[in-house]
Protein backbone atom coordinates (compact mmCIF):
# COMPACT_ATOMS: atom_id res chain seq x y z
CA UNK A 1 0.00 0.00 0.00
CA UNK A 2 1.25 3.31 -1.07
CA UNK A 3 2.05 6.38 1.46
CA UNK A 4 -0.89 8.49 -0.51
CA UNK A 5 -3.31 5.45 -0.49
CA UNK A 6 -3.11 5.03 2.80
CA UNK A 7 -3.65 8.88 2.91
CA UNK A 8 -6.95 8.64 0.64
CA UNK A 9 -8.19 5.89 2.99
CA UNK A 10 -7.40 8.28 5.85
CA UNK A 11 -9.33 11.04 4.36
CA UNK A 12 -12.17 8.62 3.66
CA UNK A 13 -12.59 7.47 7.60
CA UNK A 14 -12.36 11.34 8.85
CA UNK A 15 -14.96 12.19 6.16
CA UNK A 16 -17.56 9.58 6.83
CA UNK A 17 -16.94 10.03 10.78
CA UNK A 18 -17.69 13.48 10.44
CA UNK A 19 -20.65 13.48 8.37
CA UNK A 20 -21.91 10.77 10.49
CA UNK A 21 -24.86 10.27 12.88
CA UNK A 22 -22.81 11.69 15.93
CA UNK A 23 -22.17 14.97 14.26
CA UNK A 24 -25.74 17.47 13.27
CA UNK A 25 -24.91 20.97 12.03
CA UNK A 26 -26.76 23.50 13.96
CA UNK A 27 -25.93 26.14 11.34
CA UNK A 28 -27.51 24.77 8.63
CA UNK A 29 -30.66 22.93 10.88
CA UNK A 30 -31.11 26.93 11.94
CA UNK A 31 -30.99 28.09 8.22
CA UNK A 32 -33.26 25.34 6.89
CA UNK A 33 -35.90 25.14 9.81
CA UNK A 34 -35.45 27.99 12.47
CA UNK A 35 -34.47 30.97 10.65
CA UNK A 36 -37.99 31.30 9.31
CA UNK A 37 -39.30 32.65 12.55
CA UNK A 38 -36.47 33.04 14.20
CA UNK A 39 -34.08 35.80 11.97
CA UNK A 40 -37.16 38.00 11.77
CA UNK A 41 -39.03 37.09 14.69
CA UNK A 42 -42.25 35.79 13.49
CA UNK A 43 -45.46 35.40 15.88
CA UNK A 44 -43.02 36.84 18.53
CA UNK A 45 -40.20 34.40 18.63
CA UNK A 46 -36.58 34.98 20.07
CA UNK A 47 -35.16 36.26 17.54
CA UNK A 48 -31.53 35.42 16.02
CA UNK A 49 -28.75 37.15 18.39
CA UNK A 50 -31.03 39.25 19.72
CA UNK A 51 -29.34 39.45 23.94
CA UNK A 52 -32.29 40.73 25.16
CA UNK A 53 -35.13 38.73 24.21
CA UNK A 54 -32.65 35.32 25.07
CA UNK A 55 -31.70 36.35 28.53
CA UNK A 56 -34.56 35.44 30.33
CA UNK A 57 -34.52 32.07 28.45
CA UNK A 58 -31.04 31.30 29.02
CA UNK A 59 -31.38 30.92 32.43
CA UNK A 60 -33.63 28.14 32.31
CA UNK A 61 -30.11 26.37 30.92
CA UNK A 62 -29.55 23.95 27.66
CA UNK A 63 -31.83 20.38 28.52
CA UNK A 64 -35.06 22.84 29.10
CA UNK A 65 -34.59 24.84 25.95
CA UNK A 66 -33.40 21.61 23.89
CA UNK A 67 -36.79 19.56 25.54
CA UNK A 68 -39.26 23.09 24.42
CA UNK A 69 -37.62 23.12 21.31
CA UNK A 70 -38.71 19.18 20.63
CA UNK A 71 -41.98 19.82 22.79
CA UNK A 72 -42.86 22.87 21.33
CA UNK A 73 -44.14 26.04 23.15
CA UNK A 74 -46.62 28.47 22.07
CA UNK A 75 -46.70 29.57 18.45
CA UNK A 76 -43.45 27.24 18.34
CA UNK A 77 -44.36 24.10 16.76
CA UNK A 78 -42.62 20.88 17.95
CA UNK A 79 -38.88 20.78 16.07
CA UNK A 80 -39.71 23.50 14.38
CA UNK A 81 -42.57 22.15 12.26
CA UNK A 82 -40.02 20.03 10.61
CA UNK A 83 -40.96 16.77 12.32
CA UNK A 84 -37.86 14.39 10.81
CA UNK A 85 -35.60 16.61 12.89
CA UNK A 86 -33.13 14.23 15.44
CA UNK A 87 -33.07 15.30 18.42
CA UNK A 88 -29.44 15.84 17.97
CA UNK A 89 -30.26 18.39 14.89
CA UNK A 90 -32.63 20.18 16.93
CA UNK A 91 -30.15 20.44 19.96
CA UNK A 92 -27.32 21.38 17.79
CA UNK A 93 -29.36 24.26 16.41
CA UNK A 94 -30.02 25.58 19.79
CA UNK A 95 -27.05 25.67 20.73
CA UNK A 96 -25.84 27.89 17.37
CA UNK A 97 -28.94 30.05 18.53
CA UNK A 98 -27.48 30.32 22.32
CA UNK A 99 -23.96 30.76 21.17
CA UNK A 100 -24.74 33.96 19.54
CA UNK A 101 -27.16 34.96 22.06
CA UNK A 102 -25.07 34.99 24.53
C1 LIG B 1 -43.19 28.75 13.09
C2 LIG B 1 -42.20 29.63 13.70
C3 LIG B 1 -41.03 28.99 14.42
C4 LIG B 1 -40.08 28.11 13.91
C5 LIG B 1 -40.00 27.54 12.50
C6 LIG B 1 -39.15 27.84 14.99
N1 LIG B 1 -39.50 28.52 16.11
FE1 LIG B 1 -38.54 28.48 17.91
N2 LIG B 1 -39.92 29.76 18.69
C7 LIG B 1 -40.99 30.31 18.00
C8 LIG B 1 -41.78 31.15 18.90
C9 LIG B 1 -43.04 31.93 18.53
C10 LIG B 1 -41.12 31.09 20.16
C11 LIG B 1 -41.55 31.78 21.46
C12 LIG B 1 -42.42 30.78 22.22
C13 LIG B 1 -42.93 31.37 23.51
O1 LIG B 1 -42.13 31.96 24.27
O2 LIG B 1 -44.13 31.23 23.76
C14 LIG B 1 -39.96 30.22 19.98
C15 LIG B 1 -39.07 29.92 21.00
C16 LIG B 1 -37.95 29.10 20.85
C17 LIG B 1 -37.02 28.79 21.90
C18 LIG B 1 -37.08 29.32 23.33
C19 LIG B 1 -37.97 28.42 24.13
C20 LIG B 1 -38.30 29.01 25.48
O3 LIG B 1 -38.25 28.27 26.46
O4 LIG B 1 -38.65 30.20 25.56
C21 LIG B 1 -36.08 27.95 21.38
C22 LIG B 1 -34.89 27.34 22.11
C23 LIG B 1 -36.43 27.74 20.01
N3 LIG B 1 -37.58 28.45 19.71
C24 LIG B 1 -35.71 26.94 19.14
C25 LIG B 1 -36.07 26.71 17.82
C26 LIG B 1 -35.34 25.83 16.95
C27 LIG B 1 -34.09 25.07 17.33
C28 LIG B 1 -35.98 25.85 15.75
C29 LIG B 1 -35.62 25.07 14.49
C30 LIG B 1 -35.43 23.64 14.63
C31 LIG B 1 -37.13 26.73 15.88
N4 LIG B 1 -37.15 27.24 17.14
C32 LIG B 1 -38.06 27.00 14.86
C33 LIG B 1 -41.31 30.10 16.67
C34 LIG B 1 -40.64 29.25 15.80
Amino acid sequence: MSFSFARQILCAVLTFGIGGAAWADGKATYEKTCAACHSTGVANAPRFGDKVAWAPRLGVGMPTLVSTAIKGKGAMPPRGGSARLKDAEVRAAVEFMVAAAR
